[in-house]
């Protein structure tokens, strides 16, 4: 039975890959702008979607960073998260463990704190709107491995805040084990952590080698490159690590969605997961990116239940919490047509 839009929408799940950066919006952009008097060289919703010219991660990551110096205050953070539980709400989304780049703010002068406690805020509103959402902050790895220290003692005084630790922007010449020691000291004080492992860069198979063996992280952002190495496939299946796909995102910064990865791995039996990654850029929420990888892949209702099913397994939650949350899957499926 193919699967329909509808169905997939209601579907309850949890988002593992989301740039809260990502998910500003280009009415939210404009809105911001004009508060805090930010001249980002476009004044209309169609001049801002014409910005969007990239083909790959660099020439993506250069049109996103530049449109958060419209990101000023707390009420600014605050209202970015909420606009995404927004749209996340109408997709189902019951749990999210969301990504900030606390360097992209401070390295441009806004207070460590200001970030923090924006987004926080809007963490709350969030769980008041019924959405369990936590914050993962993430290091940007093309500044240095100093930097990335300095900002982890920084959020030491917020640590109840701050659920995980990533490493994302651009990859290039920028390889995991650079911030080992910073992984390191995270992992012994107590986060989970996890890395962005983008698709086809150079030298990826070695990238997520060092995740694996050397870093030790529980789950993999994007990661499908893996497929070239069968050892690191059975080390992933007999060590549950979860996979962040993003095939929308995909589609943007390569010349596919990596569809097929997927599928074989989620047919080996990995916690292949699927995400927004950037959905304002994208143009594409969690629900529509299920729906594009089910269609031009041709995945079964069964196939789409267990992506559902590992977002909660793959998350950082209680196993009773995923225990609730796949009967609630169970419990829909036996009732959606
Ligand atoms: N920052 C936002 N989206 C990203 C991605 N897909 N890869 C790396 N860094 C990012
Ligand atoms: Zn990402």
């Amino acid at each position: 039975m193919s699967v329909t839009k509808e169905f997939i929408y209601g579907l309850p799940k949890a988002e593992l890959h989301l740039h809260l950066e990502g998910s500003l919006e280009p009415e939210l952009k404009l809105r911001l702008a004009q508060k805090n008097k930010v001249d980002i060289g476009q004044s209309t919703i169609e001049e801002v979607k014409a910005s969007y010219q990239f083909t790959d991660l660099t020439s993506f990551l250069k049109v996103y960073y530049p449109a958060m110096n419209v990101l000023q205050d707390e009420d600014d953070f605050c209202a970015l998260a909420v606009d995404y539980f927004e749209k996340a709400k109408k997709h189902n989304v019951k749990h999210c463990e969301l990504f900030f780049d606390p360097q992209a703010h401070t390295s441009r002068g806004v207070p460590f704190e200001t970030v923090i406690n924006g987004y926080y805020k809007g963490i709350e509103k969030g769980r008041e709107m019924g959405i369990d959402a936590h914050l993962i902050m993430c290091f940007l790895r093309d500044m240095t491995a100093d930097s990335a220290m300095e900002t982890y003692k920084a959020a030491l005084p917020f640590r109840d805040k701050i659920l995980g630790i990533g490493l994302d922007s651009d990859e290039r010449d920028n390889p995991p084990l650079k911030f080992a020691e910073v992984f390191d000291r995270a992992k012994r004080e107590g986060f989970h952590v996890t890395m962005h492992c983008d698709i086809d860069q150079k030298n990826s198979i070695g990238h997520i080698y060092d995740v694996l063996h050397k870093i030790g992280v529980e789950r993999i952002d994007h990661g499908t490159n893996i497929v070239e190495d069968p050892a690191l496939v059975d080390y992933v299946l007999a060590h549950r690590i979860g996979f962040t796909c993003c095939p929308v995102s995909n589609s943007f910064v390569t010349e596919d969605m990596k569809g097929r990865e997927m599928k074989y791995l989620l047919q080996r039996g990995a916690l292949i997961t699927v995400n927004s990654d950037d959905p304002a850029y994208f143009q594409s929420y969690i629900s529509d990116d299920y729906h594009a990888l089910a269609s031009k892949y041709e995945l079964s209702r069964e196939d789409v239940i267990q992506i559902a099913k590992n977002s909660f397994l793959a998350s950082w939650i209680s196993d009773e919490a995923k225990r609730n949350y796949i009967r609630m899957i169970d419990e829909y499926a036996a009732k959606a047509v």
